[in-house]
C-alpha cells in the first residue's frame, strides 16, 4: 500500500507530536516490568509506535537485517559502522560480554535512534555448560530435567550478552539417516511437544527480560525433518493431515508456551519453499495460532530461493519471503538490497515492512533490552560454567542414558572390581562427548569415560586401549585391545559415531557402527570376559549383532560436559538408569522410516502370510521399539481403570494404573499412555502416544498413576481436515515401552 502524501506542515506537526510521544516511550515513568501484562504490552505498542514514526525506510530495513559474526564470537569488521548508520539490528555468533557491549554501545549511544540489537546464538544443549544431545535429553523422559537443563544454558547464554538462542529445534524425525534427528526430541509429536514446551519454558521462563534467560525459537518451520531419503535440506511432501498431526504440534505446543520467535526453514514443502510459504509462515503460525513475535529465516534461506526456482534474482526472493512472512532475513542481504525498489514498484507494501519491524521491536522490547542493554562482565564469570551447573549436567545425562539389555545382571558393575578394560575410539575423546552444536562448550572441559572411570574406581587398574579410530580401516590395535581384556575382571567397549556424524549436514546411508568397530567388538566379546558394550552417537544405530551378542547395553548419545562421570554413575550403580528410546531402533536402514505410530495397512504383517506387509529378508519389527528401556529394578504395572466406561465427545476421562517396584534397588519407571480410535471416518494410527510420567519408586513401593484423556487428545483431523472427536471404541493402553502393554476400551457416545 502506497504511503499518504502529507503536507511539509503536517510532516513538521507529526514529527514534533513523534518526538514527544517517543520520549515518553522510551523513558517510561515506571519500569516496564512492575506493571500488569496487558498495560506492559500496550506500553510496548505505544513504544513500537513511536519509533515507527520516526524510522527511515532505511533503518526499518536494517532492523529486518541479521548478519554473522567470527565463529570465536567477535563481530565482523563491517558491522560497527553498518550499526552506527541503523542497517543492522541483529548478529549471529557474536558472543561474550566484552563483544556484545562494544557492538551494543554503538547501536544504544551512537545510532539515530538508539534502538538496541538482538545477539542471537545457537544455544541447543547448553552454552558452555554442554548437557546431552536434545535426543538424548528427551530419552530422560523427564520434561522437568529438560526445563532446568535449558534453564542453566539460558542463564550461561544471558550472562554472555546472548538474548537470543535458536532453540529448540522441534522438529520431528522419522528417519534416522538424517543428521538432525539428534538436535531434536525424535519421532513422536506428544512427547515432542512436552519437550518443546518445556525447553521454551527453560530458556524462556515467565519473563525473558530477567538476566538470566534468552528468548526463544522454535525450528525449523517446517517438517523440515520429512527431508527426502533422509538427506539434509532436501525437499520435503507432506500431506495437510500429516502436517497437522505430526509435524505442527511441537511447533503449536512453542507458541502455547509462549516462544517468541520462529525460524522459517530450508526445505521445500509442497512445492513451497517454508521461507517463502504463506500457508505455513502466515495463515496457519499468524492465522490460526495468533503468534505475535517474529519470524528469522534460517541461514540464506531467503537467497536459496532463486536455487529452489521459485525466485528468478534477488529481489523476487526478498518479495516472496517477506510477503510470505519471514520478518527478519539471517545472513542473505536482499531485503536490504531491494527493498527499496519492491516498495517503489509495489511488490512490497509499507505495511508489510513496518509490520515486520513492530514484531522483531516487540521482542527486543520483552527482551528489556531498550532498558538494560549490556550484559555484566562480573556476572558472565560467575555464571559459566558454575559449579553447580556442571553438578545438574551430570545429573541430567544419567537420566538421559538408556539401559538396553543387561543379560545376567552384567550391570552395575561392582566397585570393588579389581582391574577393568576401557576399549574403544569413543572411550577417551573429549571433543565428541559434547556432541554437535556444542554452543561456547570446549572439549577441554569434558570428562571422558576413561576420566569418569579413573575417578569412580581410584584403587582400579584401569587397562585402556584405544582398538581402532572411529572410521577405521584396519585392525592393528585389536591385539592390544584384546589383551587389555584379557588382563581384566571386566570389559567395557566405548563405540559409537564422532561427533560430526550427526547434526547439520551430517546424514548417513549406513546406520551401521562407522569404520571395523564391529570387528573391534567381536574380537574382544571373544575373550569370554563380561562385557558392557556404550553406546555414544547422535541417532539410533543398527547394531543386531551386539544386541544379540553382548550381555549389556547402555545408549549414552553424546551426554555433553559431563558424559564420563555420568556413564560412570551408571555403569557403577550410583544412578539406576530409567531413560526409555525417544525413537524406533530400526534392525535394517531399508526399514526406514519405521516408527511406532504408522497405520495399519489392510494387510498389517503376519509371518504366516505371504501377502501381508513386510520384507523378505529382514523382520518387520523393530530392534528396539519406541519408549523402551530397562532398569536395574523390575517394575509392574497392573490394574488399569478407566474412569468411566463411555464419554460424550466433548468429555474427559481418567486412566489409571499400579506401578509397583518389584526389584531390589530404587529407581525409575516411565509409565506411557497410548490409544487407538479404533474405527474412524479415516484410518487412525495402530497407537498414540498421550501421556507419561517417570515415576521413582524405592524397592517393594507402589503408586497409583492417574492420565486424564480429554478431547485435545481424543480428536484428529476428519476427512475435511476438521479436528473432531468421533463416537466409536477407543483403544487404552499402558506399559512400559509401546509394545510391552496392557489394554482395555471405553466408547465415545454421541450425546
Ligand atoms: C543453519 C541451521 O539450519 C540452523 O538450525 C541454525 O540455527 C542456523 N544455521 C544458524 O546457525
Amino acid at each position: 500500500m502506497p504511503q499518504p502524501r502529507l503536507s511539509p506542515l503536517s510532516n513538521f506537526g507529526l514529527t514534533i507530536v513523534s518526538v514527544i510521544v517517543l520520549l515518553a516511550a522510551i523513558f517510561p515513568t515506571q519500569p516496564i516490568r512492575t506493571r500488569g501484562a496487558a498495560a506492559q504490552r500496550s506500553d510496548i505498542e505505544r513504544r513500537i509506535n513511536a519509533l515507527l514514526a520516526r524510522m527511515t525506510l532505511a533503518e526499518k530495513l536494517g532492523q529486518l537485517q541479521q548478519l554473522d559474526g567470527h565463529a570465536d564470537g567477535r563481530f565482523k569488521d563491517e558491522q560497527p559502522e553498518l550499526v552506527r548508520k541503523g542497517l543492522l539490528g541483529s548478529t549471529l555468533n557474536v558472543r561474550g560480554v566484552k563483544n556484545t557491549n562494544d557492538l551494543q554501545r554503538i547501536a544504544v549511544e551512537q545510532s539515530r535512534l538508539k534502538i538496541p540489537m538482538i545477539f542471537g546464538f545457537d544455544v541447543i544443549h547448553g552454552y558452555r555448560t554442554v548437557f546431552p544431545i536434545p535426543l538424548g535429553e528427551t530419552a530422560s523422559w523427564d520434561p522437568a530435567a529438560v526445563k532446568r537443563a535449558a534453564s542453566i544454558a539460558a542463564a550461561e547464554s544471558r550472562a554472555a550478552g546472548v538474548h537470543w538462542t535458536f532453540a529448540p529445534m522441534v522438529d520431528i524425525a522419522r528417519d534416522a539417516r538424517w543428521g538432525r534427528i539428534a538436535e531434536g526430541s525424535g519421532e513422536d509429536p506428544y512427547l515432542g511437544s512436552v519437550m518443546a514446551r518445556a525447553r521454551v519454558q527453560g530458556f524462556q521462563g515467565t519473563d525473558y527480560s530477567a538476566n538470566d534467560k534468552v528468548v526463544a525459537c522454535a525450528k525449523h518451520w517446517v517438517a523440515y525433518g520429512a527431508a527426502e531419503a533422509g538427506r539434509d535440506y532436501n525437499t520435503t511432501d507432506v500431506s495437510e493431515r500429516t502436517l497437522r498431526e505430526v509435524y505442527f504440534p511441537p511447533f503449536k505446543a512453542a507458541v502455547d508456551a509462549g516462544v517468541g520467535t520462529f525460524m522459517s526453514a530450508f526445505n521445500s514443502l509442497n512445492g513451497v519453499p517454508t521461507s517463502a510459504n504463506p500457508f505455513t509462515l502466515t495463515d496457519i503460525l499468524r492465522g490460526e495460532w495468533k503468534f505475535d513475535g517474529f519470524v528469522v529465516s534460517d541461514y540464506t534461506s531467503v537467497e536459496e530461493l532463486i536455487k529452489h526456482g521459485v525466485a528468478a534474482d534477488g529481489a523476487e526472493a526478498a518479495q516472496e519471503a517477506l510477503n510470505a512472512g519471514v520478518d527478519m532475513e539471517m545472513v542473505s542481504r536482499l531485503y536490504n538490497r531491494h527493498g527499496a525498489e519492491l516498495l517503489k514498484q509495489r511488490r512490497l507494501t509499507q505495511q508489510t515492512i513496518d509490520e515486520a519491524v513492530r514484531r522483531i521491536l516487540r521482542i527486543k522490547f520483552r527482551l528489556g533490552l531498550f532498558d538494560k542493554p549490556y550484559a555484566d562482565e562480573a556476572r558472565e564469570r560467575a555464571v559459566i560454567l558454575s559449579p553447580a551447573n556442571v553438578a545438574a549436567a551430570r545429573e541430567i545425562a544419567a537420566r538421559s542414558i538408556v539401559l538396553l539389555k543387561n543379560e545376567k545382571h552384567v550391570l552395575p558393575l561392582a566397585k570393588s572390581v579389581k582391574s577393568v578394560a576401557l576399549i574403544g575410539p569413543l572411550a577417551d575423546s573429549q571433543k565428541d562427548m559434547i556432541g554437535s552444536w556444542t554452543g561456547d562448550g570446549r572439549a577441554e572441559d569434558a570428562i571422558t569415560l576413561l576420566q569418569g572411570l579413573k575417578s569412580k574406581l581410584p584403587q582400579a587398574k584401569i587397562n585402556y586401549a584405544k582398538g581402532c579410530e572411529i572410521g577405521c580401516d584396519r585392525a592393528e590395535g585389536f591385539e592390544e585391545a584384546v589383551r587389555a581384556a584379557r588382563e581384566s575382571d571386566v570389559v567395557i567397549l566405548a563405540v559409537g559415531e564422532s561427533a560430526e556424524m550427526s547434526g547439520e549436514a551430517a546424514s548417513r546411508t549406513s546406520l551401521d557402527l562407522p569404520g571395523r568397530q564391529l570387528d573391534l567388538v567381536r574380537a574382544v566379546q571373544a575373550t569370554g570376559k563380561p562385557t558392557t558394550v556404550v553406546l555414544m552417537n547422535g541417532r539410533p544405530l543398527t547394531i543386531n549383532w551386539i544386541a544379540e551378542n553382548t550381555p549389556a547395553i547402555l545408549e549414552t548419545w553424546f551426554a555433553g560436559t559431563q558424559a564420563g562421570n555420568a556413564i560412570a554413575d551408571v555403569l557403577f550403580g550410583d544412578v539406576n538408569p530409567g531413560g526409555k528410546l525417544p525413537v524406533t531402533f530400526p534392525r535394517a536402514v531399508g526399514q526406514i522410516p519405521l516408527y511406532y505410530n504408522h497405520f495399519n495397512t489392510g494387510r498389517p504383517p503376519d509371518s504366516n502370510n505371504k501377502y501381508t506387509s513386510k520384507y523378505t529378508d529382514v523382520p518387520w519389527t523393530p530392534l528396539f521399539p519406541f519408549g523402551y528401556g530397562l532398569s536395574y529394578t523390575q517394575f509392574k504395572i497392573t490394574n488399569l481403570q478407566l474412569s468411566a466406561p463411555r464419554i460424550p465427545a466433548n468429555g474427559k476421562l481418567t486412566v489409571s494404573v499400579d506401578v509397583e517396584n518389584v526389584g531390589k534397588r530404587a529407581g525409575d519407571e516411565v509409565v506411557q499412555l497410548y490409544i487407538r480410535d479404533v474405527v474412524a471416518s479415516v484410518a487412525r494410527p495402530v497407537k498414540e502416544l498421550k501421556g507419561f510420567e517417570r515415576v521413582r519408586l524405592e524397592p517393594g513401593m507402589k503408586r497409583r498413576v492417574d492420565f486424564a484423556l480429554n478431547p485435545e487428545q481424543l480428536g484428529f483431523y476428519n476427512r475435511k481436515l476438521r479436528f473432531v472427536v468421533e463416537p466409536g471404541e477407543i483403544k487404552v493402553m499402558v506399559g512400559p515401552n509401546s509394545q510391552d502393554l496392557i489394554e482395555s476400551t471405553f466408547q465415545v457416545v454421541e450425546r
